[in-house]
């Protein structure tokens, strides 16, 4: 790999540990302004000191987030559809590689529908935008996106398109946990980060999948909603941070979130 390329993959995923916690803010691309992120900045600003990476648009980093953060930014590149729209899976390159150097991006992500009508486009999308960034030293993040169809998420479909990602030169791959993740992460030769997904009903149940992902072989998470949404951010990703670069059982995040709460810590120390 190339020295730039493999320097700004080893900002995101630690070469101390091979772990990453990456947070994720970009789901106003085809959702709006969903819950807790109607005001991007507020939302960020308190977690940056705790997030390894940032995954958001060229949009909302412009206006949002402040160039003086010392924070690697993964971003968005592909979209075009929204959720009111006809079909979320009919996207594009939205942004050029040329824009994500002039961000100082350290990568760039695009999502994939595969098994959907638009699957051939969005693998066709993934292979430019590989060609393209490899040309100036740019990692490239693939999603393995599901659309509504959240059902979809089982190891033989997940690995089918993690794989596929790897196939056609991804550097890095965001996917979703499920049963038999194991199986996922041992047939895809590049590092998986999962996506939390919508909400989970307890802050617990968000540690348990976070500590499952990384027993069977990811590097880390990309994780938003079940991180931002929770009544506890800033106690919640350091507590996702215990399990992905400390070690900590789901139990001993849970009891560091607990504690952090019961401080009333929503600021970084
Ligand atoms: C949408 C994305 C989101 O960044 C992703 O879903 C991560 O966020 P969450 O943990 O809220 O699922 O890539 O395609």
């Amino acid at each position: 790999m190339d020295w730039g390329l493999q320097n700004r993959l080893n900002r995101i995923i630690k070469p101390a540990d091979n772990r990453t916690v990456m947070l994720a803010v970009d789901h106003g691309y085809f959702l709006g302004p969903i819950s807790k992120l109607e005001k991007p900045g507020e939302t960020v600003d308190p977690l940056i000191p705790y997030a390894d990476a940032l995954m958001i648009t060229r949009g909302v980093l412009r206006n949002c987030i402040s160039p003086a953060e010392d924070l690697p930014i993964v971003l968005r590149v592909s979209g075009g559809s929204s959720v009111v729209g006809e079909n979320l899976a009919n996207e594009t390159l939205t942004t050029s590689v040329a824009d994500a150097v002039r961000v100082n991006a350290a990568a760039v992500a695009i999502s994939v529908f595969v098994g959907s009508a638009y699957e051939h486009q969005t693998l066709a999308n993934l292979a430019k935008l590989v060609d393209e960034s490899i040309e100036v030293g740019m990692p490239v993040l693939g999603v393995t996106a599901v659309g509504k169809e959240l059902e979809k998420r089982d190891a033989r479909y997940l690995g089918l398109c993690c794989r596929i990602v790897a196939e056609l030169g991804a550097h890095f791959v965001k996917t979703y946990y499920c049963d038999e993740f194991e199986k996922v992460t041992a047939s895809c030769p590049i590092p998986t980060v999962i996506a939390g997904g919508p909400k989970l009903e307890t802050d617990l149940d968000a540690l348990n999948l976070v500590h499952m992902a990384i027993q069977q072989g990811a590097v880390g998470v990309d994780m938003g909603r079940n991180v931002w949404q929770s009544d506890y951010p800033v106690p919640m990703i350091r507590s996702v941070r215990a399990i992905v670069h400390d070690g900590a059982s789901p139990t001993e995040a849970n009891d560091m979130l607990q504690e952090l709460k019961h401080a009333g810590e929503t600021q970084p120390a």
